[in-house]
């Protein structure tokens, strides 16, 4: 059997990644690895618990010696990089973690992957796929009369995290054109859905809502960003591998603009309907709050050279997505309990105390 490495695949958009690939017909096996940091959560995972396609290895991406060492070992055809620090106001308490795992981690990981490939024959170094999964967040931020971002828009990161983003970015196109790697790169909006970490602002909309808690907006709550079906984004993603052009960006997005109060909004209603309060509606429970220092107002997404290239475009739209995505979490009271406790509780003190 031909293997896949997944790095973060134990994160919210690896572990959705890693669980559609599985049920795929026919589907090569995934090496797993991941540190498991406060993000990471094998629950996620269950689904694929002794699945002999599975293998998951808890190993930072900063260690160059260990990723070699499962390289070697299990031989994969591509390797797809998810791990990261990935939430925004934690780059702003704490920017440290960022510059280590999403700058010098995926740098270590470029050179085990480099020195793997480097030992390849010929054809299986022209079939070798690194796919570097980043965010549209490096663009910087829009203005409301201006184009969504392209693959030819300028970098221009605005915070910790996207500034480590952008940096892991150059550097994985720099291995393309200085040792000739044959990497991808993908830079995705607002994912949302199944197992998403409650800190960001859709699954934390959910589970404050029904807590009885108060829903922090920051701001004015009219930042706009472009919303995508983690499912869609894990298509795209398998497109891309399959048939994207090696050195080339993608642009992955939903074609989804919502301000920040439109989501909450929403959310609200839906929970409305499907678990309604003994009285009133979750929208009383909205609060404005300060705003996140240097928040990008706008972001959105030109997906059209995924369309028109390899035929991609998103199968959710947002309606349908959050429903079921409400629904997910309605249904899904244990993982959510789980995560609830424990460094959860300590990072809400902490951002939302004031
Ligand atoms: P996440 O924070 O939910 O998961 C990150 C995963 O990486 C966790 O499992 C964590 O344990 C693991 N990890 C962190 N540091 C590690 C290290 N040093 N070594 C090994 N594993 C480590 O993130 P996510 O939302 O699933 O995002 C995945 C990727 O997609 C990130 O690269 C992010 O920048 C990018 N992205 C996210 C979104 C989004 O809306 N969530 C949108 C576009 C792009
Ligand atoms: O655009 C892609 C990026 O989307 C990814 O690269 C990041 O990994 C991911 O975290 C996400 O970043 P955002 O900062 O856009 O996501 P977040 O869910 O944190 O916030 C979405 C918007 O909602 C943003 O404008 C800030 C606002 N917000 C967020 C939280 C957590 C609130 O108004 N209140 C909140 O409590």
């Amino acid at each position: 059997m031909s293997n896949i490495l997944v790095t973060g695949g134990a994160g919210f958009i690896g572990a959705n990644f890693v669980l559609d690939w599985l049920r795929q017909a026919g589907a090569d096996g995934i090496v797993n690895v991941d540190k498991l940091t406060y993000a990471g959560n094998r629950e996620s995972l269950a689904e694929v618990e002794g699945d002999v396609r599975h293998v998951f290895s808890q190993i930072d991406i900063c260690d160059t010696a260990a990723v070699s060492c499962l390289l070697k070992v299990h031989r994969p055809r591509a390797v797809l990089h998810f791990a990261a620090e990935s939430h925004v106001d934690r780059s702003i308490l704490a920017p440290g973690q960022f510059v280590q795992t999403n700058i010098v981690g995926t740098f270590s990981l470029l050179e085990a992957v480099l020195a793997y490939w480097q030992g390849l024959d010929m054809s299986a170094r022209e079939a070798f796929r690194f796919l570097h999964v980043s965010t549209d967040e490096v663009f910087g931020s829009l203005g409301p009369a201006e184009p969504p971002f392209s693959e030819t828009s300028r970098y221009q990161p605005n915070s910790p995290y996207s500034a480590s983003k952008a940096a892991s970015d150059h550097m994985v196109r720099a291995y393309h054109h200085t040792y000739g790697l044959p990497v991808l790169i993908t830079n995705c909006s607002n994912n949302y859905g199944p197992f998403q970490f409650p800190e960001k602002l859709i699954p934390l909309t959910i589970t404050n809502a029904l807590a009885g808690k108060s829903l922090p907006v920051y701001g004015d709550g009219l930042n706009v960003r472009d919303w995508l079906y983690v499912g869609d984004h894990c298509t795209a993603i398998r497109e891309i591998l399959a048939r994207g052009r090696a050195g080339e960006t993608y642009n992955v997005g939903g074609w989804n603009e919502k301000t920040n109060i439109e989501v909450v909004h929403t959310l609200c209603d839906l929970l409305d309907e499907l678990k309604p309060k003994a009285a009133g509606s979750y929208r009383d429970q909205i609060a404005f709050v300060r705003d996140r220092p240097g928040h990008d107002r706008r972001y959105a997404i030109n997906a059209s050279k995924l369309a028109q290239e390899l035929g991609w475009t998103p199968a959710e739209t947002f309606e349908s997505g959050l429903r079921k995505t409400v629904q997910w979490y309605l249904h899904n009271e244990a993982w959510v309990q789980d995560v609830l406790s424990g460094e959860y509780r300590n990072w809400m003190s902490k951002q939302y105390a004031a």
